[in-house]
Protein backbone atom coordinates (compact mmCIF):
# COMPACT_ATOMS: atom_id res chain seq x y z
CA UNK A 1 0.00 0.00 0.00
CA UNK A 2 1.38 3.76 -0.97
CA UNK A 3 0.11 5.14 2.42
CA UNK A 4 0.41 9.38 2.97
CA UNK A 5 0.71 10.71 6.76
CA UNK A 6 -0.27 14.09 7.29
CA UNK A 7 1.67 16.11 9.41
CA UNK A 8 4.86 17.53 10.86
CA UNK A 9 5.45 16.73 14.04
CA UNK A 10 7.46 13.54 15.79
CA UNK A 11 4.32 11.87 16.13
CA UNK A 12 3.99 11.43 12.32
CA UNK A 13 7.67 11.05 12.22
CA UNK A 14 6.96 7.83 14.28
CA UNK A 15 3.75 6.73 12.59
CA UNK A 16 5.76 6.69 8.92
CA UNK A 17 8.49 4.81 10.61
CA UNK A 18 6.15 2.57 11.70
CA UNK A 19 3.84 2.65 8.99
CA UNK A 20 7.21 1.91 6.21
CA UNK A 21 7.90 -1.46 7.45
CA UNK A 22 5.30 -2.89 5.47
CA UNK A 23 4.32 0.28 3.06
CA UNK A 24 5.56 2.99 0.90
CA UNK A 25 5.01 6.03 3.20
CA UNK A 26 5.08 9.47 2.48
CA UNK A 27 4.66 12.68 5.10
CA UNK A 28 3.25 16.24 4.13
CA UNK A 29 4.36 18.19 4.85
CA UNK A 30 6.74 16.68 7.09
CA UNK A 31 9.87 18.48 8.35
CA UNK A 32 13.87 17.99 6.66
CA UNK A 33 14.27 15.35 9.60
CA UNK A 34 11.57 13.30 8.47
CA UNK A 35 12.30 11.12 5.46
CA UNK A 36 9.73 10.58 2.73
CA UNK A 37 8.28 14.21 3.41
CA UNK A 38 6.96 16.02 0.75
CA UNK A 39 5.50 19.57 -0.08
CA UNK A 40 2.84 18.84 -2.11
CA UNK A 41 -0.62 19.13 -0.44
CA UNK A 42 -2.50 15.70 0.48
CA UNK A 43 -5.76 16.73 -1.92
CA UNK A 44 -3.27 16.21 -4.25
CA UNK A 45 -1.43 13.04 -3.47
CA UNK A 46 -2.04 9.70 -5.22
CA UNK A 47 -2.54 7.06 -1.82
CA UNK A 48 -4.50 4.22 -1.05
CA UNK A 49 -4.62 5.20 2.61
CA UNK A 50 -4.21 8.51 4.50
CA UNK A 51 -3.54 9.10 7.94
CA UNK A 52 -4.16 12.05 9.67
CA UNK A 53 -2.09 13.01 12.53
CA UNK A 54 -3.00 16.29 14.31
CA UNK A 55 -5.89 17.72 15.21
CA UNK A 56 -6.33 20.97 13.48
CA UNK A 57 -6.59 19.88 10.08
CA UNK A 58 -9.34 17.41 11.45
CA UNK A 59 -11.13 19.59 13.20
CA UNK A 60 -10.92 21.58 9.95
CA UNK A 61 -12.42 18.81 7.88
CA UNK A 62 -9.40 17.78 5.91
CA UNK A 63 -10.68 14.22 6.51
CA UNK A 64 -14.06 15.05 4.87
CA UNK A 65 -12.56 16.62 1.67
CA UNK A 66 -10.50 13.91 1.28
CA UNK A 67 -13.59 11.33 1.83
CA UNK A 68 -15.31 13.22 -0.39
CA UNK A 69 -13.02 13.01 -3.21
CA UNK A 70 -12.62 9.04 -2.70
CA UNK A 71 -9.97 8.48 -0.82
CA UNK A 72 -9.37 6.11 2.14
CA UNK A 73 -8.85 8.13 5.02
CA UNK A 74 -8.05 7.57 9.05
CA UNK A 75 -8.98 10.55 11.13
CA UNK A 76 -12.74 11.60 11.92
CA UNK A 77 -14.19 13.91 9.98
CA UNK A 78 -15.03 17.16 11.15
CA UNK A 79 -18.24 16.43 13.54
CA UNK A 80 -16.47 13.82 15.75
CA UNK A 81 -13.22 15.96 15.90
CA UNK A 82 -15.26 18.45 17.89
CA UNK A 83 -14.41 16.08 20.80
CA UNK A 84 -11.53 18.05 20.57
CA UNK A 85 -12.05 21.32 19.30
CA UNK A 86 -14.85 22.18 21.69
CA UNK A 87 -14.40 20.58 25.83
CA UNK A 88 -17.54 21.60 26.47
CA UNK A 89 -19.29 19.26 23.90
CA UNK A 90 -16.52 16.91 24.70
CA UNK A 91 -18.42 16.83 28.08
CA UNK A 92 -21.71 16.63 26.78
CA UNK A 93 -21.21 13.73 24.95
CA UNK A 94 -19.22 11.59 27.82
CA UNK A 95 -21.96 12.68 30.06
CA UNK A 96 -24.76 11.45 27.36
CA UNK A 97 -22.68 8.24 27.35
CA UNK A 98 -22.27 7.94 30.97
CA UNK A 99 -18.88 7.98 31.11
CA UNK A 100 -17.59 8.93 34.30
CA UNK A 101 -15.50 12.22 34.04
CA UNK A 102 -14.84 14.90 36.33
CA UNK A 103 -18.01 17.23 37.59
CA UNK A 104 -17.63 20.91 35.39
CA UNK A 105 -19.11 23.65 34.78
CA UNK A 106 -19.14 26.05 30.90
CA UNK A 107 -19.03 29.17 30.97
CA UNK A 108 -18.96 32.61 28.56
CA UNK A 109 -19.44 34.98 31.85
CA UNK A 110 -17.03 36.04 34.23
CA UNK A 111 -19.28 36.75 37.11
CA UNK A 112 -20.93 33.20 36.73
CA UNK A 113 -17.43 31.51 36.40
CA UNK A 114 -16.04 32.87 39.36
CA UNK A 115 -19.10 31.88 41.48
CA UNK A 116 -18.58 27.88 40.33
CA UNK A 117 -14.72 28.51 41.32
CA UNK A 118 -16.26 29.31 44.88
CA UNK A 119 -17.83 25.97 44.93
CA UNK A 120 -14.26 24.45 44.25
CA UNK A 121 -12.30 22.95 46.98
CA UNK A 122 -8.81 23.39 46.78
CA UNK A 123 -7.31 22.28 43.08
CA UNK A 124 -9.25 24.84 40.72
CA UNK A 125 -8.90 23.42 37.15
CA UNK A 126 -9.44 25.67 34.53
CA UNK A 127 -9.47 25.15 30.59
CA UNK A 128 -10.09 26.65 27.16
CA UNK A 129 -13.02 25.39 25.39
CA UNK A 130 -11.16 25.56 21.93
CA UNK A 131 -8.00 24.66 20.36
CA UNK A 132 -4.52 25.33 22.32
CA UNK A 133 -1.84 23.58 21.01
CA UNK A 134 -2.08 21.54 25.03
CA UNK A 135 -1.24 24.56 26.67
CA UNK A 136 -5.16 25.93 27.10
CA UNK A 137 -5.29 24.48 30.90
CA UNK A 138 -4.44 25.52 34.65
CA UNK A 139 -4.11 23.13 37.41
CA UNK A 140 -3.63 25.30 40.13
CA UNK A 141 -3.95 25.07 44.18
CA UNK A 142 -4.02 28.86 44.07
CA UNK A 143 -7.57 30.86 43.57
CA UNK A 144 -6.04 33.76 42.32
CA UNK A 145 -4.50 31.82 39.56
CA UNK A 146 -7.66 30.61 38.45
CA UNK A 147 -8.88 33.64 38.78
CA UNK A 148 -6.20 35.33 36.11
CA UNK A 149 -6.87 31.95 33.96
CA UNK A 150 -10.66 33.06 33.92
CA UNK A 151 -10.26 36.77 33.20
CA UNK A 152 -7.25 36.30 30.49
CA UNK A 153 -9.11 33.35 28.85
CA UNK A 154 -12.70 35.04 28.51
CA UNK A 155 -11.29 38.15 27.17
CA UNK A 156 -9.89 36.55 24.78
CA UNK A 157 -5.94 38.09 25.92
CA UNK A 158 -4.56 34.29 26.39
CA UNK A 159 -6.00 32.23 23.34
CA UNK A 160 -8.24 34.18 21.60
CA UNK A 161 -11.66 33.19 20.99
CA UNK A 162 -10.62 29.65 22.11
CA UNK A 163 -10.82 31.05 25.57
CA UNK A 164 -14.00 32.86 25.25
CA UNK A 165 -15.94 30.20 26.46
CA UNK A 166 -14.30 27.90 29.35
CA UNK A 167 -14.62 24.80 31.59
CA UNK A 168 -14.31 24.62 35.21
CA UNK A 169 -13.47 21.16 36.63
CA UNK A 170 -13.38 19.44 39.93
CA UNK A 171 -9.85 18.91 40.77
CA UNK A 172 -8.76 15.57 40.41
CA UNK A 173 -5.78 13.16 41.85
CA UNK A 174 -3.78 10.13 41.10
CA UNK A 175 -1.67 8.45 38.20
CA UNK A 176 -2.68 9.09 34.64
CA UNK A 177 -2.80 6.91 31.90
CA UNK A 178 -3.39 7.49 27.74
CA UNK A 179 -5.48 4.55 26.13
CA UNK A 180 -5.24 4.99 22.26
CA UNK A 181 -8.24 3.23 20.69
CA UNK A 182 -8.48 2.49 17.51
CA UNK A 183 -12.26 3.07 16.10
CA UNK A 184 -14.04 1.91 13.04
CA UNK A 185 -16.95 3.94 13.56
CA UNK A 186 -18.73 0.85 15.39
CA UNK A 187 -16.29 -0.76 17.57
CA UNK A 188 -12.89 -0.08 18.83
CA UNK A 189 -9.63 -2.07 19.46
CA UNK A 190 -6.85 -0.33 22.13
CA UNK A 191 -3.28 -0.25 21.28
CA UNK A 192 -0.91 -0.65 24.26
CA UNK A 193 -1.35 2.00 27.10
CA UNK A 194 1.32 4.57 27.70
CA UNK A 195 1.86 7.23 30.13
CA UNK A 196 2.87 10.73 29.75
CA UNK A 197 4.63 13.64 31.65
CA UNK A 198 3.01 16.23 30.60
CA UNK A 199 4.66 19.07 32.98
CA UNK A 200 8.07 20.59 31.84
CA UNK A 201 10.46 19.85 34.74
CA UNK A 202 11.76 17.05 37.27
CA UNK A 203 9.15 15.62 39.32
CA UNK A 204 6.47 17.04 37.81
CA UNK A 205 7.62 20.78 38.06
CA UNK A 206 7.06 23.85 36.20
CA UNK A 207 4.16 24.19 33.71
CA UNK A 208 1.93 21.89 31.58
CA UNK A 209 3.67 21.17 28.24
CA UNK A 210 2.16 19.50 25.05
CA UNK A 211 4.33 16.58 27.04
CA UNK A 212 7.64 16.19 27.81
CA UNK A 213 8.63 11.88 27.62
CA UNK A 214 6.26 8.50 27.95
CA UNK A 215 6.47 5.15 27.95
CA UNK A 216 5.03 2.13 27.62
CA UNK A 217 3.56 -0.55 29.02
CA UNK A 218 2.39 1.02 32.09
CA UNK A 219 1.89 -1.94 34.88
CA UNK A 220 -0.89 -0.34 36.50
CA UNK A 221 -2.62 -0.30 33.05
CA UNK A 222 -3.65 -4.22 32.80
CA UNK A 223 -5.63 -5.58 30.26
CA UNK A 224 -8.56 -6.30 32.55
CA UNK A 225 -8.28 -1.91 32.78
CA UNK A 226 -8.18 -1.88 29.66
CA UNK A 227 -11.20 -3.83 28.79
CA UNK A 228 -13.07 -2.13 31.44
CA UNK A 229 -12.20 1.50 29.81
CA UNK A 230 -13.35 0.10 26.27
CA UNK A 231 -16.89 -0.90 27.79
CA UNK A 232 -17.61 1.33 29.88
CA UNK A 233 -16.18 4.88 28.24
CA UNK A 234 -14.66 3.59 24.25
CA UNK A 235 -17.99 1.84 22.53
CA UNK A 236 -20.72 3.95 24.84
CA UNK A 237 -18.83 7.32 23.29
CA UNK A 238 -18.56 5.91 19.91
CA UNK A 239 -23.04 5.03 20.09
CA UNK A 240 -23.68 8.55 21.34
CA UNK A 241 -21.74 9.41 18.95
CA UNK A 242 -23.76 6.83 15.87
CA UNK A 243 -27.18 8.59 17.64
CA UNK A 244 -26.37 12.12 16.61
CA UNK A 245 -25.30 10.59 13.41
CA UNK A 246 -21.51 10.42 13.22
CA UNK A 247 -19.51 7.98 12.03
CA UNK A 248 -15.94 8.27 13.93
CA UNK A 249 -13.15 6.17 12.06
CA UNK A 250 -9.77 7.14 13.64
CA UNK A 251 -8.30 7.32 17.05
CA UNK A 252 -10.09 8.02 20.08
CA UNK A 253 -7.26 9.17 22.63
CA UNK A 254 -8.65 8.57 26.36
CA UNK A 255 -6.53 10.74 29.07
CA UNK A 256 -7.48 9.14 32.15
CA UNK A 257 -6.98 9.20 35.90
CA UNK A 258 -6.81 7.05 38.48
CA UNK A 259 -8.85 8.77 41.07
CA UNK A 260 -8.64 6.99 44.71
CA UNK A 261 -12.52 6.49 43.82
CA UNK A 262 -11.82 4.90 40.64
CA UNK A 263 -10.46 5.58 36.86
CA UNK A 264 -12.05 9.02 35.34
CA UNK A 265 -11.79 10.27 31.56
CA UNK A 266 -10.10 13.15 32.00
CA UNK A 267 -10.15 14.20 28.19
CA UNK A 268 -10.98 12.43 24.99
CA UNK A 269 -8.53 13.64 21.95
CA UNK A 270 -9.18 12.59 18.43
CA UNK A 271 -5.53 11.56 17.11
CA UNK A 272 -2.25 10.30 18.19
CA UNK A 273 -0.69 11.37 21.50
CA UNK A 274 2.19 12.65 21.28
CA UNK A 275 4.81 11.47 22.51
CA UNK A 276 3.07 8.69 23.37
CA UNK A 277 2.76 7.37 20.00
CA UNK A 278 6.50 7.04 20.04
CA UNK A 279 6.52 4.61 22.46
CA UNK A 280 3.30 2.66 21.68
CA UNK A 281 3.82 2.09 17.86
CA UNK A 282 7.58 1.12 17.90
CA UNK A 283 6.12 -2.15 19.80
CA UNK A 284 3.51 -3.06 17.62
CA UNK A 285 4.66 -6.29 16.07
CA UNK A 286 1.51 -6.72 13.31
CA UNK A 287 0.74 -4.28 10.66
CA UNK A 288 0.15 -1.14 11.27
CA UNK A 289 -1.29 -0.01 7.67
CA UNK A 290 -3.75 -3.05 7.46
CA UNK A 291 -5.57 -1.59 10.96
CA UNK A 292 -5.95 1.59 10.16
CA UNK A 293 -7.24 0.55 6.68
CA UNK A 294 -9.62 -1.35 7.97
CA UNK A 295 -10.48 1.58 10.36
CA UNK A 296 -10.69 3.83 7.66
CA UNK A 297 -13.10 1.38 5.60
CA UNK A 298 -15.54 0.96 8.58
CA UNK A 299 -14.52 -2.41 9.51
CA UNK A 300 -12.17 -3.81 11.98
CA UNK A 301 -13.20 -7.00 11.21
CA UNK A 302 -11.42 -8.43 14.16
CA UNK A 303 -7.82 -7.55 13.12
CA UNK A 304 -6.46 -7.52 17.11
CA UNK A 305 -3.22 -5.48 16.98
CA UNK A 306 -0.22 -7.39 18.52
CA UNK A 307 2.71 -5.37 20.93
CA UNK A 308 6.19 -7.18 22.01
CA UNK A 309 6.86 -8.00 25.35
CA UNK A 310 9.50 -5.13 25.76
CA UNK A 311 8.82 -1.54 26.84
CA UNK A 312 9.75 1.70 25.27
CA UNK A 313 10.83 4.77 26.99
CA UNK A 314 10.63 7.83 24.59
CA UNK A 315 12.45 11.54 25.78
CA UNK A 316 11.46 14.80 24.21
CA UNK A 317 14.14 17.40 23.85
CA UNK A 318 12.91 20.77 23.71
CA UNK A 319 14.09 24.02 22.87
CA UNK A 320 15.17 26.84 25.00
CA UNK A 321 12.92 28.48 26.65
CA UNK A 322 9.69 26.18 26.07
CA UNK A 323 6.82 26.38 26.19
CA UNK A 324 6.79 30.17 26.75
CA UNK A 325 8.92 31.28 24.53
CA UNK A 326 10.79 28.41 22.30
CA UNK A 327 14.54 29.82 20.73
CA UNK A 328 14.44 28.26 17.09
CA UNK A 329 17.76 28.17 14.63
CA UNK A 330 19.91 26.21 16.60
CA UNK A 331 21.94 23.67 14.65
CA UNK A 332 21.31 20.28 16.18
CA UNK A 333 24.55 18.35 16.55
CA UNK A 334 24.83 14.63 17.32
CA UNK A 335 21.96 13.24 15.49
CA UNK A 336 23.70 10.60 13.52
CA UNK A 337 25.11 9.21 16.97
CA UNK A 338 22.34 9.49 18.90
CA UNK A 339 20.06 7.16 15.87
CA UNK A 340 22.96 4.53 16.24
CA UNK A 341 22.64 3.58 19.61
CA UNK A 342 21.15 0.18 19.79
CA UNK A 343 17.69 -0.16 20.31
CA UNK A 344 16.93 3.73 19.78
CA UNK A 345 14.87 5.46 17.34
CA UNK A 346 14.99 9.51 17.10
CA UNK A 347 12.07 11.20 15.75
CA UNK A 348 12.02 14.64 14.56
CA UNK A 349 9.20 17.38 15.77
CA UNK A 350 10.32 20.68 15.74
CA UNK A 351 12.63 20.45 12.76
CA UNK A 352 14.18 22.85 10.17
CA UNK A 353 16.98 22.93 7.62
CA UNK A 354 19.72 25.50 7.10
CA UNK A 355 22.68 25.45 5.00
CA UNK A 356 22.62 21.91 4.81
CA UNK A 357 22.44 21.43 8.70
CA UNK A 358 19.30 20.28 10.52
CA UNK A 359 18.39 23.12 13.18
CA UNK A 360 15.99 23.64 15.92
CA UNK A 361 12.33 25.17 14.13
CA UNK A 362 10.30 24.27 17.29
CA UNK A 363 9.49 23.77 20.97
CA UNK A 364 9.36 19.97 20.87
CA UNK A 365 12.78 19.16 18.47
CA UNK A 366 13.29 15.66 18.50
CA UNK A 367 11.63 12.67 20.85
CA UNK A 368 14.10 10.00 21.55
CA UNK A 369 12.58 7.08 22.33
CA UNK A 370 14.64 3.32 23.16
CA UNK A 371 13.69 -0.46 23.66
CA UNK A 372 14.65 -2.62 25.70
CA UNK A 373 13.48 -5.67 27.41
CA UNK A 374 12.31 -4.18 30.49
CA UNK A 375 11.81 -0.07 30.98
CA UNK A 376 15.21 0.10 32.98
CA UNK A 377 16.88 -0.78 29.96
CA UNK A 378 14.96 0.80 27.51
CA UNK A 379 15.08 3.64 29.80
CA UNK A 380 19.11 3.85 29.40
CA UNK A 381 19.24 3.32 26.04
CA UNK A 382 16.94 6.58 25.10
CA UNK A 383 19.16 8.60 28.18
CA UNK A 384 22.76 7.06 26.77
CA UNK A 385 21.13 8.51 23.29
CA UNK A 386 20.11 11.90 24.56
CA UNK A 387 23.30 12.78 25.56
CA UNK A 388 25.06 12.59 22.32
CA UNK A 389 22.77 15.02 21.14
CA UNK A 390 23.10 18.87 21.73
CA UNK A 391 22.35 22.45 20.96
CA UNK A 392 22.26 25.58 22.92
CA UNK A 393 19.58 25.89 25.81
CA UNK A 394 18.29 21.85 25.28
CA UNK A 395 16.14 21.10 27.97
CA UNK A 396 14.73 17.82 28.75
CA UNK A 397 13.82 15.78 31.75
CA UNK A 398 16.01 13.55 33.28
CA UNK A 399 13.27 11.09 35.36
CA UNK A 400 11.08 9.85 32.43
CA UNK A 401 9.80 6.66 33.37
CA UNK A 402 12.04 6.24 36.70
CA UNK A 403 9.12 5.22 38.55
CA UNK A 404 6.43 3.66 36.50
CA UNK A 405 3.23 3.71 38.21
CA UNK A 406 2.61 0.25 39.29
P1 LIG B 1 -6.29 18.03 29.22
O1 LIG B 1 -5.75 18.82 28.06
O2 LIG B 1 -7.73 18.23 29.47
O3 LIG B 1 -5.87 16.59 29.19
O4 LIG B 1 -5.47 18.53 30.50
C1 LIG B 1 -4.06 18.51 30.52
C2 LIG B 1 -3.56 17.97 31.84
O5 LIG B 1 -4.09 18.75 32.92
C3 LIG B 1 -4.02 16.54 32.14
O6 LIG B 1 -3.19 15.59 31.58
C4 LIG B 1 -3.91 16.53 33.65
O7 LIG B 1 -2.56 16.38 34.06
C5 LIG B 1 -4.36 17.92 34.02
N1 LIG B 1 -5.82 17.91 34.28
C6 LIG B 1 -6.82 18.05 33.39
N2 LIG B 1 -8.03 17.98 33.97
C7 LIG B 1 -7.80 17.79 35.29
C8 LIG B 1 -8.65 17.65 36.43
N3 LIG B 1 -9.98 17.69 36.32
N4 LIG B 1 -8.06 17.47 37.62
C9 LIG B 1 -6.70 17.44 37.74
N5 LIG B 1 -5.85 17.57 36.71
C10 LIG B 1 -6.38 17.75 35.49
N1 LIG C 1 0.64 13.83 25.12
C1 LIG C 1 -0.59 14.47 25.23
C2 LIG C 1 -1.28 14.69 23.98
O1 LIG C 1 -0.91 14.22 22.93
O2 LIG C 1 -2.27 15.41 24.01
Amino acid sequence: MRVCVVGSGGREHALAHVLGRHHEVVVTPGNPGIPGSVDTPPTEIDADLFVIGPEAPLVDGLADRLRAAGRLVFGPGADGARLEGSKAWMKEVLVEAGVSTAAHGTFSDEATALAFLDTMDDLFVVKTDGLAAGKGVVVTTDRAEAVDAVRSYLSGDAFGDAGRTLVIEEGLTGPELSVLAICDGHDAVALAPAQDFKRLGDGDAGPNTGGMGAYSPVPLATGAVVDDLMDTAVRPTLTALRARGIDYRGVLYCGLMYTPTGPRVLEYNVRFGDPETQVVLPRLTSDLGSLLAAAAAGDLGGIAPTFDDGAAVTVVCASEDYPLAPRTGDPIDGLAEAGAVDGVSVFAAGVGQRDGRLVTAGGRVLTVTGQGPGVDEARRRAYQAVSLISWPGMQYRTDIAAEPTG
